[in-house]
């Protein structure tokens, strides 16, 4: 075939395709047979490869999916993917603007963008010189997963940043250039009604239906086979940019009016709102028109439109200070509670959950709900038998609002909290600890607890050990082949070989996973221990101020509360930790399996204010008082209330009051506020 005609013969194909795709995708009514939509495609194929100069990012041969990978590879971001803080009303999002005024020291009014909140997940586009390089899903917001292969079989998104020469119909438009690199970030959706054509396929299949179209979208994007994924109709609407090289923005506004120009799908019902009141009218209409639009949504998204303003207010913990998303109010649905079992903790804590007859609610099939404890089955006077009305908001667990009274036959059993711990092997002991509403095992050899305990310790937050989930810890416990988080280090082949259903393969790969775990970042092997009240946030603390395990268990409570948000609560409930025999014993134990205890990375150059503590008053005019602290500690300082001994500097602004003469009296340096910015850009 000479070039001429292939050509005639690719378009030809490529429009017969489309079509077909339609009837498929879209019409759920295919007029030809699956074999034969595959031939042509091969065909197409084979031609394509003949004459690769016809080759178009926007053949269909650009989006079949390539054969199965064996795993996922990991992806670091370049920029963490953060989330977002949630507002529930009016009234929280109003909250939201007076925190970002108070923090910028501006009464100005902030404009904002407003955009949907879509129900899907998150992806990462990485387009290195304009070409689609990596995709990743958000994972944990600092790694994720390479889904490069599925995420190119998705129509909408391009392959290709097109030149602006490149389009021809809207000639000198002003579309900014391709930059060296770029992240596109988005959510990856399925509309309702493709989602309802899929599952009603799969059930005459006979396979398990999906639950809601946001399971269906993450079940498709994560196919370890991307024919699959190419096969199911996802889409994508972009809302971000992550790391951006060559190319700069000054609102959030302009980069959306980019990445349309750029040929990426923004969402249409985006609109900028000059404030906050503009926001929560946004809010209401968009919660009425909600269930008309083809896709779920389940809230708003607001975020400050200017860049600068942006970088000002910076990240707390892993969301921005200058987003929120405002949740649509919870849906609710009405069911029966058919019993109310007990569930144990990591610390031993027995909480009361009703198992209810399935009911859906919000798109999902619900089933259990925490009743928290037992003062909260008192109040709501919760029986066995009872019927309640029970509610999720987004992606919360349900909770019983109340029981419907008028439903209630008499025969209805009260619950009663069981004198002994319930778990099968326990049968400890079961107390009400002082000042406490929950009621605790205190056996130290319970199942549960043991389970919980290291089912915690190999979590995403903590050591992160894949493929040691809740089900095999449970099988690695009952089989008595480990009791505690150290035993891990210790499995053999041999061991694993001896469990049900556990392959050469699956007990290697777990073996590798718990050796690749053996050098944590230290806040995660803190946070991993399991230590009462000590989260993600607080372990983060405990690390940056100790740098190594030893020096954390060696602090007095005293001491430990000097530690930035760490109070006494925190502080004794962490020395107590480190008095326990039976802890000690595990730490030792992991010492002993090669489980390093020390910061992954050392600063090489300390922060230029650490052991600085500073204490503002007066009014300062540049910027609130919160970024002004924030500022201090981003540079490793402190902030204090009041001049004390340990002050180093005040700084004074408009209308300072007496805790400047109190620092003159101690001799503590004074600044002013053009000093301590000096101070701090020189530092930066
Ligand atoms: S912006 C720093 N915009 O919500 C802000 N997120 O809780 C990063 N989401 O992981 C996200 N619609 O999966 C943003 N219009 C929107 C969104 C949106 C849905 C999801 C996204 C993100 C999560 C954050």
């Amino acid at each position: 075939m000479n070039h001429e005609a292939a050509r005639t013969r690719i378009e030809s194909l490529r429009a017969t395709i489309l079509h077909h795709n339609r009837r498929y995708y879209q019409l759920d009514d295919p007029e030809i047979a699956d074999a034969d939509y595959d031939l042509l495609l091969r065909e197409l194929t084979d031609l394509e490869t003949e004459f690769p100069d016809l080759i178009t990012p926007d053949s269909p041969t650009q989006r079949v999916g390539a054969p199965p990978l064996e795993k996922f590879g990991a992806v670091t971001h370049r920029t963490p993917m953060l989330s977002l803080a949630n507002a529930f009303s009016d009234e929280e999002l109003r909250e939201f603007d007076r925190r970002c005024r108070r923090f910028l020291g501006s009464d100005d009014p902030i404009r904002y963008v407003a955009e949907p909140k879509l129900d899907g997940l998150a992806v990462n586009l990485l387009y290195e010189s304009g070409r689609l390089t990596l995709g990743s899903t958000r994972g944990d917001g600092a790694t994720g997963e390479d889904v490069t292969l599925n995420l190119r079989t998705i129509p909408a998104i391009p392959l290709f940043i097109p030149r602006s020469e490149d389009r021809s119909e809207t000639p000198g438009n002003g579309m900014a250039a391709v930059p060296g690199r770029i992240e596109v970030r988005g959510e990856v959706c399925m509309e309702r009604e493709a989602f309802r054509i899929l599952n009603r396929r799969r059930t005459e299949q006979g396979e398990p239906p999906f639950a809601n179209p946001r399971n269906a979208a993450a079940g498709s994007l994560r196919q370890l086979d991307s024919r699959i994924t190419a096969r199911r109709p996802l889409t994508l609407f972009c809302y971000a940019i992550g790391t951006a090289e060559g190319i700069s923005f000054r609102t959030h506004g302009e980069i959306l009016r980019t990445l349309a120009a750029w040929g990426f799908q923004v969402n249409p019902l985006i609109r900028p709102a000059a404030d906050i009141e503009t926001c929560v009218q946004y809010y209401h209409h968009i919660g009425q028109i909600r269930g008309a639009l083809p896709y779920e949504i389940d809230g708003i998204v607001i975020k400050v439109d200017d860049l600068l303003l942006q970088e000002r207010l910076g990240a707390v913990s892993r969301s921005p200070r200058w987003a929120v998303a405002c949740k649509f109010a919870s849906v609710q649905a009405q069911t029966v509670i058919r019993d109310i079992i007990i569930q144990v903790g990591r610390t031993g804590v027995l909480t009361p959950v009703a198992v209810m007859k399935p009911v859906r609610i919000g798109g999902v099939v619900v089933s259990r709900a925490t009743l928290h404890n037992e003062d909260e089955i008192r109040k709501k006077d919760i029986r066995i038998g009872d019927t309640v009305m029970i509610r999720r908001a987004g992606d919360v667990i349900p909770e019983v609002v109340e029981v419907v009274q008028t439903a209630r036959t008499g025969v209805e059993k009260p619950f009663i909290m069981p004198e002994t711990c319930p778990e099968p092997g326990c049968g400890s002991r079961v107390v009400r600890m002082e000042g406490e509403v929950a009621y605790r095992c205190i056996g130290i050899a319970c199942p549960a607890q043991i389970r919980e305990h290291i089912a915690h310790f190999a979590s995403r937050g903590a050591l992160d050990i894949e493929g040691l989930g809740d089900k095999m810890v449970t099988q690695l416990v009952t089989a008595g082949l480990i009791h505690d988080p150290a035993d891990l280090f210790f499995l053999t082949g041999e061991q694993l070989l001896g469990l049900e259903r556990m392959a050469e393969k699956s007990a290697s790969n777990l073996l590798a996973a718990i050796a690749r775990a053996k050098n944590p970042p230290l806040d995660r092997l803190i946070f991993a221990l399991g230590i009462r009240h000590v989260g993600e946030h607080t372990a983060k603390r405990l690390a940056q101020a100790h740098g190594t395990l030893d020096a954390l268990m060696a602090a007095t409570a005293e001491e430990l509360q000097t530690v930035r948000d760490i109070g006494p609560e925190v502080a004794a409930a962490v020395a107590g930790f480190f008095r326990e025999p039976a802890n000690l014993q595990v730490i030792d134990k992991l010492r002993s399996a090669g489980v390093t205890f020390r910061m992954e990375t050392t600063r090489s150059q300390p922060a230029p204010f650490t052991g600085k503590t500073f204490v503002f008053t007066g009014t300062l005019t540049r910027m609130g008082r919160s970024e002004a602290k924030a500022l201090v500690e981003s540079l490793g300082g402190e902030v204090g209330n009041s001049v004390t001994k340990t002050t180093d500097y005040v700084v004074a602004g408009k209308d300072a009051g007496s805790k400047i003469e109190k620092a003159r009296q101690s001799g503590i340096a004074i600044l002013d506020e053009e000093a301590f910015f000096t101070l701090t850009e020189s530092n930066r």
